[in-house]
């Protein structure tokens, strides 16, 4: 947030500052939902919806999860929450109990581990490396000390861009089923894949619960939805829950992306996703000519994982300089990694790939002193 604060008060210096920090997409939502948008504006009050959200989303929801993955999900599993962000509080609460062990992977996405904590949880790091590209398997778990009562993946990763293999995925679902432990499944990249398959916890096992969102594939971030499936004996404790924290996820958008899961939509998103590739493309080649070639290659996602430590070992003082110097923004990897975030930095792939090649220009001319 202190990058983005940065990158705006430049801007409004006429400072010009390539972004490669972001964590969203750039893009607006598909032309259909705005479409839809402006229908529901003014035919219809938008009041609360369902707690459980809006019952024809949640059917587009299960009918585009099962249509994808060769699953049979009904929308009697499907909540509609407030992004994801507002699935993961509902599933901790539901799951866990003061004092619980999670274990997750670092690097990671740092709100599951800021939420866990403000919840009062412990939390078990599954400290990975480029020899699982960067995501954890179902051995560390067999290797920790203590079991888990839940364990959290994320695939394609953030800050890594990297996919866990159908094959492991299913280890991981089976480990966790064999050891009483909640399997909750981060699906929110899916959609944008460029090499491995996706695959949904949901395929391995009755008991994981899978988040997804509006905020990527389908480039509605503000529009605050996101969505959680769940085994039928977490509806009615998530359905408590939500009334009380959030009583229903902005019905507008509730209603306007429904029209988010037709196949008019996923051409328009489709195109997004091959441009996330090129500028992915660029970074790849870009990167080790002037000399960062040690990164995590992205299957997937919206970022590429840099290792920086030739460069400096501390990537938040680094990347505040990189600003400064020559008008690149890039995300900290400290943020991401409390073991080894000092030196690495997440690049974005939402920039242009002209706009990424000028980066990666101005960064090697720094480099080079
Ligand atoms: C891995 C991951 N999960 C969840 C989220 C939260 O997304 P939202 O609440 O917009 O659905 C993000 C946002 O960057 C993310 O990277």
């Amino acid at each position: 947030m202190r990058m983005l604060d940065l990158v705006q008060r430049r801007r409004r210096e006429g400072k010009e500052t390539i972004m490669l920090c972001a964590g969203q997409p750039v893009t607006g939502a598909p032309d259909v939902v705005l479409e839809e948008a402006e229908i529901a504006l003014r035919s219809s009050p938008l009041g609360y919806t369902e707690v459980l959200g809006d019952r024809e989303l949640r059917e587009r929801i299960a009918d585009w999860h099962s249509a994808r993955y060769e699953v049979e999900t009904t929308a009697d599993n499907v909540i509609v929450t407030t992004g994801s962000s507002g699935a993961f509080v509902a599933a901790f609460l539901a799951v866990l109990d003061h004092g619980d062990t999670v274990a997750l992977s670092s690097p990671g996405y740092p709100a599951y581990r800021n939420i866990l904590g403000a919840l009062g949880a412990n939390i078990v790091d599954l400290v990975c490396d480029d020899t699982t590209r960067f995501q954890p398997t179902a051995q560390m778990l067999e290797e920790l000390p203590d079991k888990p009562k839940a364990v959290i993946v994320t695939s394609p990763g953030n800050p890594t861009g990297t996919i866990i293999d159908p094959e492991e995925l299913e280890r991981i679902a089976k480990w966790c089923d064999d050891n009483g432990a909640v399997l909750i499944s981060d699906e929110d990249y899916h959609g944008m894949s460029f090499s491995r398959p996706t695959a949904t916890a949901r395929a391995y096992s009755d008991n994981a619960v899978t988040i997804g969102t509006l905020s990527k594939y389908f480039s509605m971030t503000g529009w605050r939805v996101g969505w959680m499936i769940v085994p039928d004996h977490l509806v009615d404790p998530v359905e408590n829950l939500q009334a009380s924290l959030t009583l229903s996820a902005p019905a507008i958008s509730q209603v306007a992306g429904r029209a988010a899961f037709t196949l008019e939509a996923e051409a328009e998103l489709d195109q997004h996703v091959a441009a996330y590739e090129e500028a992915r493309a660029v970074l790849v080649e870009e990167l080790p000519r002037i000399g960062l070639g040690t990164f995590a290659e992205p299957d997937g996602g919206l970022y590429m994982w840099v290792h920086v430590g030739e460069h400096t070992q501390n990537s938040e003082a680094w990347a505040l300089e990189l600003v400064e110097e020559i008008g690149v923004a890039v995300a900290p990897g400290v943020d991401f990694d409390p073991h080894h975030g000092h030196e690495w930095v997440r690049f974005s792939l939402c920039a242009t790939a002209a706009d990424t090649r000028e980066a990666c220009r101005r960064l090697g001319e720094y480099l080079k002193g």
